[in-house]
């Protein structure tokens, strides 16, 4: 008789395909004549569908290790693979949110989610409407960036982007500037969407209840290596409860380790 392992704590991302490989990656910046070693062997992998956080202090490195896999900026070591081909620049399989809003502000919020769409009139109409719907901004379409809250201009830069079907998220502290009650709309809207859609996402953050709220996995940076320090799998169960044993014993756990 075949014998069945019990597995005590399968890791989050456990036969799941591989869609992202980072390998010794490393990056230098020099400035004033002086050498700034940011990223050093960094290495890491992601599975399809994966929400990653990325933890990690002011100053870290977390923006540089986003823009180096959108492409924006060329690593000085290793490489990223995507699917297994190598990033050389940015592309439409993956799309960046900004903490900042980085909407048109000439464009109205439906032009703003349509911007980058193409193909027949009626369908890019059909998707937006859909869209529009999905983040709960239907009835402010017309607006301009500038008439609306914060929030909403963040609901409006989610919506352009999930729009083009991305295969890789990055988002870079995108909720920070929104206060506390809006934040947490926010990151119940990108878990929702994310339950809908199964991107894969990569989230910076340097707020450790947003890390232990949305993530899989948690990918604890370190500053002064610029090294991942720790990799921990999060096995709360969702919605989780931010007062529950399980989440507070992990949110003192890493505010040690930070
Ligand atoms: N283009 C650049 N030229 C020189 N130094 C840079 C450049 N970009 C970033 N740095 C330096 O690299 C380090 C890491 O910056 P980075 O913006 O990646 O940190 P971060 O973790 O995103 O910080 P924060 O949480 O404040 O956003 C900083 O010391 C920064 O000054
Ligand atoms: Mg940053």
């Amino acid at each position: 008789m075949k014998r069945h392992l019990k597995v005590i704590a399968p890791s989050p991302f456990a036969g799941r395909e591989k869609i992202l490989e980072i390998r010794g990656l490393g990056k230098r910046f020099e400035s004033n004549g002086r050498l700034l070693k940011v990223l050093d062997q960094v290495d890491f992998t992601v599975g399809e569908g994966e929400f990653i956080c990325i933890l990690g202090r002011s100053g870290c490195g977390k923006t540089t290790l986003l823009n180096i896999l959108a492409g924006f900026i060329p690593p000085t070591a290793g490489e990223v693979l995507l699917r297994g081909r190598p990033v050389s620049g940015p592309g439409p399989d993956r799309c960046v949110v900004f903490q900042e809003d980085a909407l048109f502000p000439w464009l109205t919020v439906e032009e703003n989610i349509a911007f980058g769409m193409r193909g027949p009139k009626q369908a890019v109409k059909d998707e937006v409407e859909h869209f529009l719907s999905l983040v709960g901004l239907t009835e402010f379409r017309s607006y301009l960036p500038r008439e609306i809250s914060g929030g909403m201009k963040q609901r409006v830069a989610l919506a352009r982007v999930l729009i083009l079907r991305p295969a890789l998220l990055l988002m870079d502290e995108p909720f920070a500037a929104l206060d506390a009650q809006a934040r947490q709309g926010m990151q119940n809207l990108l878990l929702s969407l994310w339950a809908k859609f199964a991107h894969t996402i990569l989230f910076v953050t340097h707020d450790v209840g947003e890390a232990v709220k949305m993530a899989d996995r948690i990918l604890l940076m370190d500053g002064d290596t610029g090294s991942i320090r720790e990799e921990i799998p999060v096995h709360l169960a969702r919605p989780r409860e931010k007062d529950s044993v399980g989440f507070l014993r992990l949110l003192r756990h890493l505010m040690e380790r930070l």
